[in-house]
């Protein structure tokens, strides 16, 4: 993105109406110009309203992330982990973006926010919705000292920490999750994350934890996307920045790390029912080649889910490849 249309986008960025000329002045370019700028943010999917003898005005207002900012709020011991943050305009996908090799040899603690997605991925093969400066759209490249084996409930922990995130950003409703790890309030989709391992697997491996969080989610965004959605300025009435939310889930994502490393899932176990979505309900586990139906009863100390069924037996699922529908009460 160029300075300019930065500097436009910080502008228009109050939801206020700016006359041509005052644009014009004070990024010292033509009425054509200013047009030409418009379009460039209509083509990001930025609703651009423009009224004769009032101007232009952003139909959401928005913020853009920023890395300062990003870095400015986050706390020194979180930092003090990093050895890179890289703030992107639009790439494929913050995931592939740090499981590069390059990066993943390099065995530094990156983390990564891109404004927009082009190839934003989902589990289980799904495409990640993912327009400009909306979303959250966070990954992180983490290298950890054991092999995968001892990731097991690595991703309910995130999932856990991403909830206290938004509770220590202030948002009061219920926040809850579907095992493994979508993130739902009212039934609605907030936030998803997607844990992916990288390169030879021996005694150590590097993993690139993702995540995705509904910010400002356009409703328009609903025929894309299978089920439905909520988003974090629905449950709030004050603007939602996105800085700030950044830094908070950047700070949970690392510390909860670092607690899992030392103390591995226990710690996180009793946590979960806090927010378990599916203890006590019906639901179904759809496996690839089956679908087993029966009552939520929670995790196992290793984060496996565990579902009763009819005759009273409990059977357990790892989440590879699995996934949980609720089912009528
Ligand atoms: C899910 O299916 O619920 C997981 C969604 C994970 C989306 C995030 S957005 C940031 C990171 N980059 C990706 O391509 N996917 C994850």
């Amino acid at each position: 993105m160029t300075e300019t249309l930065k500097k436009l986008i910080e502008i228009l960025q109050d939801g206020k109406f700016h006359s041509g000329e005052q644009i014009g002045k004070s990024l010292n370019i033509t009425r054509s110009a200013i047009w030409k700028l418009m379009k460039q943010l209509s083509t990001r999917g930025l609703e651009i309203e423009s009224v004769t003898n009032k101007g232009y005005r952003m139909s959401e207002p928005l913020i853009l992330l920023e890395k300062e900012k990003i870095l400015s709020l986050l706390s020194q011991k979180s930092i003090a982990q990093l050895d890179e943050l890289d703030v992107l305009e639009s790439i494929p996908s913050t995931n592939d973006y740090l499981l590069d090799p390059s990066k993943v040899k390099s065995k530094k603690t990156i983390a990564c926010l891109a404004e927009c997605q082009t190839r934003g991925k989902g589990r289980r093969g799904r495409t990640w919705v993912s327009p400009f400066a909306k979303n959250i759209y966070l990954s992180l490249l983490w290298h950890f000292k054991e092999d995968p084996s001892a990731l097991a409930g690595l991703s309910l922990a995130i999932a856990i920490s991403i909830i206290e995130a938004l509770e220590m950003y202030g948002i009061t409703q219920t926040l809850g999750v579907k095992w493994p790890n979508d993130l739902y309030c009212n039934d609605h989709k907030l936030a998803g994350i997607l844990i992916e391992l990288s390169g030879e697997v021996y005694d150590t491996c590097s993993a690139v934890i993702g995540l995705g969080l509904n910010v400002y989610m356009p409703k328009t965004y609903q025929d894309g996307i299978s089920q439905p959605f909520t988003h974090l300025q629905a449950l709030s009435t004050e603007k939602i920045d996105r800085n700030k939310i950044a830094s908070l889930l950047l700070h949970g994502l690392i510390q909860t790390i670092l607690v899992f490393e030392r103390e591995g899932f226990e710690p996180f176990r009793k946590r979960w029912s806090k927010y378990d979505l599916t203890l006590g309900k019906p639901v179904s586990v759809i496996t690839a080649g089956h679908t087993f139906e029966g009552i939520g009863r929670g995790i196992d100390q290793n984060g496996l889910f565990l579902l009763e069924d009819k005759t009273g037996t409990i059977k357990s699922f790892s989440s590879a490849e699995v996934s949980i529908r609720f089912n009528q009460t």
